[in-house]
């Protein structure tokens, strides 16, 4: 099946509607493997961060100064500045679109404290994520969604991208398979969003959604572009234990604490600062640190939340979500018990790379591939570096997903459609028949818990070249198995086997780009901590990976790309302790 519109958007999170709502005089697909109000924005449970000030006296510039340094300096500044300065407006978009978040005695917006956000230049904590209890993600999508339904999106749901299509390297849509019917459908665009979120799944133990396969990643991938900076994956300190689900980090911006098998708030020993709402790098590496040195609870590798301190009051009005997913998950009463936690695989600061206008962007010349946009997880405009504040997540897909809008707008003004290139279902159909006809006897489900296993055994928290190098050839080993895997359900309609398989492929891709460039990066630096590199090393890698897939079977090719700092003392890149 064919259809024409000027703008399609996959993926109906955060950053797809918010780019969706920029642009009311065009016609505009937004497709979506999921139903739009199960994205994965929906599970940001903590706050969006901007500088209102109404709680305490806050500045852009501080904002932009803790995203600088809490991304370890990979940043690139001029990106920090717009996310830090266009937040405020981002929020306050939202609140007159609708969102209900919680309020000051006296009516504005009430803010909280969060990990790494500070006062005048990291004086000490302020109070910057504005939020909706403990479900500010959830709120934001209801509230986008009811006013993309009111400005005429054109939603189809379920509909699995397969395939980015380029005609003389102008993007021209996209060819997605419906999972109702099995039908392959061509949805031709002036210009196309990937705005797919991230690939959390490719960890046993994770927060993401099971939808969170990097299918936007690794169509780009295949299709020439690079994944940047892949190596810098950030691991949430409080996943709950074994099941991986986020207990936000809101809860030590409340006043939680991590406690050993001792009976210690160890964090106070570690940084005796910021104690609890240190940087998530830093926190999760002090959990395994614990672990491995005895401390765990029982000998195990777990230790404890505790908010048993908050009160009852505290923990129904401004906890509730995760203290039920405590209750839920675990039979664990947070009001009574400490609930058992582990660091989980939550956040790709690397992605898709762009500009500042969500232009993809395809060397280190800055290079845009015209027509193509990418905004929020999915990609890596570089406000994150090598580690994402918590509650910039947020942030980053309302003011990328804002800008992606209305630079397509621009964009649709002044071009046609590129015709389609020939044969452009060619090779989606052959990727689908590939899995239908296969006799190769390999199992989907195997690989992905292989792949799952070994990435959390081997690149995790703490990396060393021993451990990177079995992955590299475990990767090699699933993607051959992959290419064996055959499907038992031949059916058409929800083939959801399919799916998955599909989905696998995707995985795998964003974990080799991983991989290639977590053994080449030579250096500890945010997220990616190398216990044979323990330190930081600006003077051979201040510089973003630019990972491209190449044409042998395993090849992948990594260049690399500077950072762009500004002018100012302020943000000169200062040392750290790891
Ligand atoms: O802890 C949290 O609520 C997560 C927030 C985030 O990742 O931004």
């Amino acid at each position: 099946m064919y259809q024409k519109f000027d703008v399609v958007i996959v993926g109906s999170g955060g950053a797809g509607l918010m780019a969706a709502m920029q642009l009311p005089n065009a016609s505009v697909a937004v497709l979506t493997k999921v139903y739009p109000t199960r994205s994965h924005t929906g599970a940001a449970q903590g706050g969006v961060a901007a500088a209102l000030g109404n709680q305490e006296e806050d500045h852009w510039k501080w904002h932009m100064y803790d995203t600088v340094k809490g991304g370890d300096y990979l940043v690139d500044q001029p990106a920090a500045e717009i996310l830090a300065r266009e937040a405020i407006d981002a929020v306050y978009e939202l609140e007159h679109r609708g969102l209900p978040f919680n309020r000051t005695a006296d009516g504005r917006i009430d803010q909280r404290r969060f990990g790494g956000h500070t006062r005048n230049f990291g004086e000490g904590p302020v109070r910057r994520s504005c939020y909706a209890a403990d479900r500010t993600g959830h709120m934001i999508l209801q509230t986008m969604y009811q006013s993309a339904i009111k400005n005429q999106v054109r939603f189809f749901n379920e509909f699995l991208v397969l395939d980015l299509l380029f005609n003389d390297g102008v993007a021209c849509g996209v060819v997605a398979l419906e999972i109702r019917t099995g039908e392959i459908h061509t949805f031709h665009a002036k210009t196309i969003l990937f705005a797919t979120g991230g690939y959390g799944r490719a960890w046993r133990v994770t927060s993401n959604a099971f939808a969170c396969m990097g299918d936007g990643m690794s169509i780009a991938y295949r299709r020439g572009i690079p994944l940047q900076d892949m190596e810098m994956y950030q691991f949430h300190p409080t996943g709950i234990y074994k099941v991986g689900v986020l207990l936000s980090e809101a809860a030590r911006g409340e006043g939680g604490k991590l406690l050993n098998d001792k009976g210690e708030y160890f964090m106070e020993r570690y940084m005796p600062t910021l104690k609890d709402l240190a940087p998530r790098d830093i926190v999760s590496r002090c959990i395994v640190q614990e672990v491995n040195e005895g401390r765990g609870i029982n000998g195990k590798d777990y230790v404890y939340l505790d908010v048993r301190h908050l009160g009852a009051k505290v923990i129904h009005e401004k906890l509730p979500d995760i203290t039920d997913f405590a209750r839920n998950y675990l039979g664990v009463e947070p009001i009574t018990e400490p609930v058992p936690i582990q660091p989980t695989a939550h956040y790709a600061m690397g992605g898709i790379p762009t500009d500042v206008d969500a232009r993809v962007v395809i060397d280190d010349q800055w290079t845009p591939q015209p027509g193509f946009y990418a905004a929020g997880e999915v990609a890596c405009v570089s406000v994150h570096g090598a580690n994402r504040l918590g509650t910039n997540s947020l942030v980053d897909l309302i003011v990328f997903g804002r800008r992606a809008g209305k630079h397509m707008a621009k964009f649709i003004a002044e071009n046609d459609h590129a015709p389609l290139p020939t044969g452009y279902e060619e090779h989606s159909r052959e990727l689908v028949d590939r899995l239908y006809s296969s006799t190769g006897n390999e199992s989907a489900t195997r690989i992905r818990s292989d792949l799952q296993n070994m990435m959390i055994d081997k690149v995790f928290v703490e990396r060393t070249e021993k451990g990177l190098r079995e992955s590299l050839e475990g990767i090699d080993e699933l993607q051959d198995a992959y290419s064996k895997v055959q499907l038992q359900d031949k059916g058409k309609q929800f083939n959801t086997e399919l799916v998955e398989a599909v989905e696998l492929g995707f995985l795998l891709d964003c974990a080799e780009a991983t991989i290639h460039g977590a053994l080449a990066r030579t250096e500890s630096r945010g997220a990616h901590f190398r216990l044979d590199y323990p330190n930081r090393d600006d003077a051979n890698w201040l510089k973003h990976t630019l990972a491209y897939k190449g044409t042998g079977a395993h090849d992948v090719r990594l260049e690399y790309k500077d950072v762009i700092l500004i002018d100012d003392p302020i943000f000169k890149p200062k040392e750290r302790k790891y």
